[in-house]
């Protein structure tokens, strides 16, 4: 069901990346989406990237509508259904969040929700430069050890996450990997990962309309993203043809993901 919720806060996460917040009593779990729904616009699907009564989206401008969000002030009113689909499992113990850009976005209530239960955390973020990083801070509040790479090496490492992952993972053993990020990057948190025998656990994106599993927008594989997703165990979609090379376009063709 649709409800109508106004902006209460407006954060500027980084210069392409805005938190907007509003408040919506519903539950939801970590790894969850809401379809956020712009009057005069388009519907959006966004992770919530907090979960409580003052929900939030983290939106980074991509195309037209992403663009428009950042730009929306206190007050605006916004159409959202949901929340839906899967979410994180936050029993593991010892976890690696793998996040790249925007993608910390729906880690980071999974991670602040498995601090707060007592699991270790350590979070390898990347960007492509230190004012993209995104909640980094956060992250550090909440208990994680952080650790970041940036492709010009204004913060951390120079270079992408995964090298930071390698490492990390001959470094200390973890129960679980969560990762969020382009499906390349997920492509090779699997790969470091599945040597060591560490389960993954990604969040994947796709176009999608209905959200309800009856449009096949989002389809991957065998899969709706929007039921059976967005967050996956690896070993369910890493070998699928999709996965890292191809999505549907609004129009249903397929393009590179
Ligand atoms: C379950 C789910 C959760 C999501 N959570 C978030 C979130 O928390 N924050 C957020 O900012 N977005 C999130 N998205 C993506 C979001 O729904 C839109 O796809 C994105 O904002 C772009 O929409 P647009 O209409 O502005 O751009 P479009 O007009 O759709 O795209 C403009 C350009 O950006 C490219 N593009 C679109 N989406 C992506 C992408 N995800 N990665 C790389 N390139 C892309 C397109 O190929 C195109 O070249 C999520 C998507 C899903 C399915
Ligand atoms: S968006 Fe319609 S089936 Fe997933």
């Amino acid at each position: 069901m649709r409800t109508v919720v106004s902006v209460v806060e407006r954060v500027v996460e980084t210069p392409s990346t805005v938190t907007l917040r509003f408040d919506d009593p519903r539950p939801a779990r970590p790894g969850q989406f809401v379809m956020l729904w712009v009057p005069g616009d388009d519907e959006l699907p966004m992770s919530l990237a907090y979960v409580g009564a003052r929900k939030g989206v983290t939106v980074k401008a991509m195309g037209g509508t992403s663009r428009r969000i950042l730009d929306l002030p206190v007050g605006t009113r916004l159409g959202v259904r949901g929340p839906y689909g899967t979410s994180f499992d936050l029993s593991p113990r010892r976890i690696l969040l793998v996040g790249g850009g925007s993608g910390t976005a729906v880690l980071a209530p999974a991670a602040e929700a498995a601090l707060a239960n007592g699991s270790t955390l350590t979070a390898a973020l990347g960007a492509t430069t230190k004012k993209e990083l995104l909640f980094e801070e956060r992250l550090r509040s909440a208990g994680a050890t952080v650790v970041v790479a940036t492709d010009d090496g204004t913060a951390g490492e120079r270079g992408y996450v995964t090298g930071l992952v390698e490492r990390l993972l001959a470094d200390s053993p973890f129960d679980v990997v969560w990762t969020c990020g382009p499906e390349v990057m997920m492509q090779k948190v699997v790969a470091a990962a599945g040597p060591r025998s560490v389960p993954v656990v990604c969040s994947v994106e796709r176009h999608m309309k209905c959200a309800l599993g009856m449009c096949d927008a989002c389809a991957l594989g065998p899969y709706h993203v929007c039921v059976d997703g967005p967050v996956f165990p690896a070993e369910r979609i890493a070998s699928l043809p999709e996965f890292g090379r191809t999505k549907r376009a609004p129009s249903g063709r397929s393009v590179p993901a």
